[in-house]
């Protein structure tokens, strides 16, 4: 990865660069990128100071520098600094036109599948704080108590992970304040969410229990043994450089089944080779073909 020049390097105001330097801020976006294949570019530099300075503090070392240093052998604390940089920024019902093509398109052949027998597998790649695979979940099991407990009790598995084990703790708890459950439709939201009585709620457990939540780097070795009807991987492929988006891309393609979906962000695109083998099939919407 070629970085890009640091002339645009910010300062953190009223910090000396004796604390916080241009190197500094160089050396960490060498470090995340090589751990988690995030590029930061030139004017995350303030943002990078601001996450890191309290691990900084913590770790009694006093200088960016040194602890910089520390990142370098130790493990674990890199795997913390990286995931503080992280950026985690996701909503229930996120670009919901995705959510209505699952409904329309995918549901009734998931449906028809499991009623088959056959297996049903989804998965959110980056799934942040679980927003995302739970809207997922609640419109595939959708507002009928009955239908709901028909489709769990068939061959249905969900999996969400991401790298930052921050937003997996908050995932798992499955809490959420009035302005996060907003975008919940209100006939799923009676159906799936129990209210806290201040606009808040907790995602109930029948599908809390269906989603298994895992911290998986998406750049290392993938343990899934079984391929994807459905995968979300939106707004994570952004902050990959372009080799990077082609093979995972080629990856995602490998792990579908045949006719099987891959749903993107808004301003990512399907490159590299693997584009071939998906077809475009909505907005950020893409099908493997057979
Ligand atoms: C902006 S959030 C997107 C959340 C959700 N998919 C959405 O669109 O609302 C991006 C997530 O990708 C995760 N991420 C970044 N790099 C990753 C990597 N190499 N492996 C796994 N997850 C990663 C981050 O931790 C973050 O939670």
């Amino acid at each position: 990865m070629k970085h890009e020049a640091l002339d645009q390097f910010v300062p953190f105001p009223g910090i000396s660069e004796f604390v916080y330097s241009a190197r500094d801020f160089a050396a960490v976006r060498e470090l995340v990128y090589e751990s988690s294949a995030n590029v930061l570019p030139p004017n995350k530099s303030t943002l990078v100071y601001s996450r890191l300075a309290p691990l900084v503090r913590n770790s009694g070392l006093g200088t960016f520098s040194a602890y910089i240093e520390r990142l370098k052998t130790d493990n674990a604390e890199r795997h913390k600094a990286v995931c503080a940089l992280t950026t985690n920024h996701t909503a229930f019902f996120r670009e919901d036109h995705h959510f209505d093509h699952f409904l329309s398109e995918v549901r009734p052949q998931m449906i028809r599948k499991l009623g088959a027998g056959q297996p049903v597998r989804l998965w959110s790649a980056g799934s942040s704080s679980g927003e995302e695979v739970f809207s997922l979940c609640m419109t595939l099991l959708g507002p009928d108590k009955v239908e709901a407990r028909r489709l769990l009790a068939q061959d249905l598995a969900v999996l969400a992970t991401d790298l930052a084990d921050h937003v997996l703790v908050k995932a798992k708890r499955a809490t959420y304040d009035a302005d996060a459950l907003a975008p919940v439709p209100p006939a799923l939201r009676s159906q799936w969410v129990r209210e806290d009585g201040q606009g808040g709620g907790t995602v109930v457990d029948p599908i809390r229990e269906l989603v298994r939540f895992k911290a998986l780097n998406l750049m290392g070795k993938w343990p899934m043994k079984k391929a994807f009807d459905v995968i979300f991987c939106r707004n994570v492929m952004i902050y990959f450089d372009q080799p990077t988006k082609d093979n995972l891309v080629a990856r995602f393609a490998d792990q579908l089944v045949p006719g099987g979906h891959l749903y993107i962000g808004h301003s990512e695109r399907v490159s590299g080779p693997a584009a071939a083998q998906l077809e475009l099939v909505g907005k950020t919407i893409y099908r493997k073909i057979r």
